[in-house]
């Protein structure tokens, strides 16, 4: 059975950013993992097996896990436009990779206005999805010092790849729509590239969370 307390700890599973940290750490394995997708968080599926060590209190970089009775008022996820904000993540990326292939296709056709529109759907799309992701990077932003001060790679692959060329594809947008005319450029083609290879990482980012 899922729960969100057991008699000696309570959790806030909002908060959680599904690390898996605290998992391995439970010596009563008390703590798995549920959701799906993005919205992956751990629950208690053992509550009754937990003897109270407090490890998932001490381990947890997000405070995830507290003492029952324990003052809970600043222990809420960043509520509010932040958060649902972030939450537009896997919409935004669907509706940007959609408008992005509907606009290099419209760019082999004959119709201009059809191109236009793509391209307006495509910029709204993708500066959503721009959005979402750096309230999602400003979030994990341990993440990258961590990668930075350690410069450890293992298991950080898909998601370093995933933010270099997310940059660039975003860098490659900008120029398109600041500078660039027409369809079909060199560096709209190459954001297109680009932009494939990203969705492909995105969803490799995505669905490893297992
Ligand atoms: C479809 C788009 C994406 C989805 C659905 C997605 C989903 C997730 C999920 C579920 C997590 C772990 C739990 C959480 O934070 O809620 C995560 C972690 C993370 N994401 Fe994303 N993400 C996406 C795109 C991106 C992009 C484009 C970047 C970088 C530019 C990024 C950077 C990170 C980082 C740094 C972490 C923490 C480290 C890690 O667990 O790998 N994500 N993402
Ligand atoms: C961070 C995400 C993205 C941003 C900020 C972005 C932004 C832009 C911008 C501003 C333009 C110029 C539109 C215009 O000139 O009217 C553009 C064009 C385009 N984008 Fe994206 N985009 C992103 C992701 C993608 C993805 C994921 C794909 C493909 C799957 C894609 C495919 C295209 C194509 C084909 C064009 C037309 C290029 C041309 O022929 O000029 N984009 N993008
Ligand atoms: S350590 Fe904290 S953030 Fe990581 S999975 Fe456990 S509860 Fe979630
Ligand atoms: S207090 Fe100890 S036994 Fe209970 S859930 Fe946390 S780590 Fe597991």
């Amino acid at each position: 059975m899922k729960t969100t307390a057991t008699a000696y700890v309570a959790m806030n599973p909002r908060r959680c950013t599904a690390c898996w940290e605290c998992v391995g750490k439970c010596p009563k394995k008390v703590i798995g993992k549920t959701g799906i997708l993005c919205h992956r968080h751990v629950a208690f599926k053992e509550a009754d097996a937990c003897i109270g060590c407090g490890k998932c209190i001490k381990t947890c970089p997000q405070g995830v896990f507290f003492k029952p009775g324990e003052a809970v008022a600043d222990r809420r996820v960043s509520a509010g436009m932040a958060f649902r904000m972030e939450r537009l993540l896997p919409l935004a990326f669907v509706a940007s990779a959609v408008t992005g292939v509907g606009l290099h296709l419209a760019g082999h056709g004959a119709s201009h206005e059809v191109w236009h529109n793509w391209s307006v759907a495509h910029v709204v799309a993708s500066f959503l999805w721009l959005l979402s992701v750096a309230l999602h990077v400003k979030r994990h932003k341990d993440w990258y010092k961590a990668l930075i001060s350690k410069s450890a790679f293992n298991g950080r692959r898909v998601t370093f790849a995933l933010s270099v060329c997310f940059l660039a594809v975003a860098v490659t947008g900008i120029l398109l729509v600041a500078c660039v005319e027409g369809a079909n450029s060199s560096l709209g083609l190459w954001h297109y590239k680009l932009g494939i290879f990203l969705l492909a990482l995105s969803l490799l980012h995505a669905l490893r969370r297992r």
